[in-house]
């Protein structure tokens, strides 16, 4: 990406301004984020989302929650501590939390110095990640390259699942910058776009941003995927994550897993794209140890669209009576990973692996 295209950035008052994601693809919106609790309440209804971002919005909530009490530690601590509960399942976020807080504990500073040195933090995460992001796609695009000169293709065809694109992570995404390197290099790439419920990510985000970015793509209901893959219309499946286990398990939106199963039924190689910063190497057995988010009912029962005449609208599509229950995310075993497209190179899901490639890490 040429940095043209950003989920949030600071202002010139330090405020944070984001783009409201629950409205797109109809509408284009920004927010403004002064404060702790405008940083919380934002990750919780998803103004903000994708496991990157929301570990963007929690670094920068913290400099702005360090704001609001004048650089006090003693104030400060609860307050970073609602923004590391905002959401259970992205480790982006647990992570950004406590480095910003390892900062605040270490560094000796306080008050004016304190604020000041924890914006300077929050925007060196944002930039490291524009970094990591490119080197993922470089990764992923080669094993695009390899693939189509394996199989002779002239076009190559991308499956991914909800969306982890620049929307989801500063600056090209995970899944999503092998896609856009593929396209810098003259690579024909279409993308089957899916997640088209509970959220619709993949519907009004993924194919948003393919849109804007000039890319060919179809949307697909969650349940075409493996029907595609059967019938060879699919050259590889690449999703982003929100929590990876040290053995190569991976938290990602609810529907991956089936995705997964379809991808190794079918021979297709299926990857998870992650900056290091989306591995917890506490977790060993993912499906037991990694907490998924159970959302409100409401998202399933209630649609959000456009009516005839392009106003905003929702619909409730489920009758009151009957309970709905919404899981936020799914764990794919690593046994169906083809592998981990990560900053350093792509690697095995295993634990010998996962140990060698990120020793300093751990
Ligand atoms: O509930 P969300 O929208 O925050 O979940 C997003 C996803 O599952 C993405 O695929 C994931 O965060 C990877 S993006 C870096």
């Amino acid at each position: 990406m040429d940095g043209t295209y950003r989920a949030l950035w600071l202002t010139e008052h330090g405020d944070l301004e984001v783009i409201d994601q629950t409205k797109l693809p109809f509408e284009y919106e920004t927010k403004m984020l002064t404060n702790a609790d405008e940083s919380v309440r934002a990750i919780k209804d998803m103004t903000v989302r994708g496991a990157g971002v929301i570990g963007n919005v929690a670094a920068f909530g913290v400099y702005l929650a360090a704001r609001e009490v004048q650089g006090n530690i003693e104030a400060l601590r609860p307050l970073a501590q609602a923004i590391r509960d905002s959401r259970p399942t992205a480790v982006n976020l647990m992570w950004a939390v406590d480095r910003m807080m390892t900062l605040v504990e270490t560094s000796g500073l306080t008050g004016d110095a304190l604020v000041d040195a924890l914006r300077r933090e929050s925007i060196l995460i944002a930039d490291e990640d524009v970094l990591r992001t490119e080197k993922i796609g470089a990764f992923g695009a080669d094993i695009i390259e390899r693939i189509m000169e394996e199989k002779g293709l002239e076009r190559f065809n991308f499956l991914t699942h909800c969306n982890a694109g620049w929307l989801a992570i500063v600056d090209s995404g995970t899944a999503l910058a092998p896609v856009y390197e593929a396209q810098k290099r003259g690579i024909d790439i279409h993308v089957w776009v899916d997640e088209t419920r509970p959220r619709n990510q993949g519907a009004n985000l993924t194919a948003w941003e393919l849109s804007q970015a000039g890319v060919n793509h179809t949307v697909i209901a969650d349940n075409v995927g493996g029907h595609l893959m059967q019938h060879g219309m699919v050259d590889m499946v690449v999703t982003g994550a929100d929590r990876v286990a040290r053995s190569g398990d991976a938290a990602n939106k609810i529907g991956t897993y089936l995705k997964a199963l379809a991808a190794h039924d079918n021979g297709v190689p299926f990857y998870i794209a992650l900056p290091a910063s989306t591995f917890d190497f506490e977790v060993l057995d993912g499906v037991a140890e990694i907490p998924i988010e159970i959302r409100d009912e409401d998202e399933v029962k209630i649609i959000r669209g456009i009516d005839a005449e392009g106003r905003a609208t929702t619909l409730q599509i489920i009758q009151s009576a009957s309970p709905a229950l919404n899981y936020g995310f799914d764990v794919t075993p690593a046994r169906l990973i083809t592998g981990l497209i990560t900053e350093r190179g792509v690697c095995d899901p295993t634990v010998e692996a996962v140990e060698a490639m990120f020793e300093d890490l751990i």
